[in-house]
């Protein structure tokens, strides 16, 4: 059976979940898939920090050029989040021929065509569903099975951290303060949860799905964001005494086709899109979501309505969507 290796830059929350998964899966991922994959390299900054996971030592590297020049390593996974070195790391990996994945929105939203053009340039496969909705797979729905849609609206909650407090504040009456806390501890949060609270990472998160549904690049910094850090407990309360919920929103909807059924519309195609927390009636789908899971609502032009849920952060179902990309990217090695 052929060997697939991989290099991981990063072992924190993503990179040790698709990890785990690798060894853990290993058998049931080989016989699906004809391949054996393996980690070959693993970059951490802290070579003998202890960890929960068992890796062997001598594949732990502080030096980034041993896993993006080894010429063994076939796919580069990319879990150290945040704009830089990660974007240089996948450039260069790209430039050396290596495939590469990531779950690194922030990098990804704010260098989706400098990235997506890298990979075509040099022949690689370069792949991020982990960046959306954690474990859902809403990406490679939106890029396979749905493209023969023209999307119209995608409505949904795709960031688990600030679902996961909204969902305390109301249901457990939990402080603002304690509910992040929490969030931060069973690993959901941004290394700066900044980024979840003013609603950054779900205007990254936007953005990706914009790109891939609708074929426009608009960048984070131009998507018109309210975060949730300004939500109090009389908010929800009067929110419930309504028989609604808050919950932070991406939306984007396409107000007119522009195509022949549009008569008489000035709208033109116009894409509007927004990151802001709605009051949500109690009956809402999306009212429904809670704790740490996403939804996204996508309607397309042919296949209506569609919603895909699942858990959006952590290591595990974040490391699902990682293994699922490396597993799709190393079927096609030869
Ligand atoms: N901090 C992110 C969240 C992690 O809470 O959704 C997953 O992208």
């Amino acid at each position: 059976m052929k060997t697939v290796k991989i290099g991981l830059l990063g072992i924190g929350n993503v990179g040790s979940g698709a990890f785990q998964i690798i060894s853990l899966n290993a058998a049931s991922i080989a016989k699906s898939s004809g391949r054996n994959i393996i980690a070959a390299g693993v970059l951490a900054r802290d070579k003998n920090k202890k960890r929960d996971i068992d890796i062997n030592p001598d594949i732990i590297t502080d030096d980034p050029d041993e896993i993006l020049k080894n010429p063994e390593i076939d796919i580069i996974v990319e879990a150290l989040g945040g704009i830089e070195p990660a974007t240089t790391f996948m450039l260069s990996a790209m430039k050396n021929g290596k495939h590469v994945v990531t779950a690194n929105k922030a990098a990804v939203a704010a260098n989706y065509d400098k990235l997506t053009s890298a990979a075509a340039e040099n022949g690689v496969q370069f792949k991020f569903e982990a960046s959306v909705g954690g474990g859902i797979p809403i990406l490679n729905a939106i890029d396979t099975v749905l493209r023969g849609n023209e999307f119209t609206e995608i409505m949904g909650i795709v960031n688990g951290t600030t679902n996961y407090i909204l969902t305390k504040m109301t249901e457990e009456k939990l402080p603002y303060d304690v509910a992040l806390k929490n969030a931060q501890e069973l690993g959901f949060a941004e290394a700066d949860p900044t980024a979840d609270v003013e609603g950054i990472d779900v205007a990254n998160k936007l953005t990706i799905l914009i790109a891939l549904a609708f074929g426009q690049y608009i960048k984070p910094e131009d998507i018109p964001t309210t975060g949730i850090s300004k939500i109090t407990a009389s908010d929800i309360e009067e929110a419930a005494a309504k028989g609604c919920k808050i919950k932070l929103i991406a939306h984007a909807k396409m107000n007119c086709t522009g195509g022949a059924d549009c008569e008489g519309c000035t709208g033109n195609g116009k894409l509007e899109y927004s990151v802001k927390p709605m009051l949500l009636p109690n009956d809402h789908p999306l009212a429904g979501v809670s704790n740490e899971f996403n939804a996204v609502f996508v309607t397309g032009n042919a296949v209506g309505e569609l919603m895909f849920y699942g858990r959006g952060a952590g290591a595990l179902p974040t490391g699902s969507a990682v293994v699922g990309d490396i597993i799709e990217i190393a079927k096609t090695i030869k």
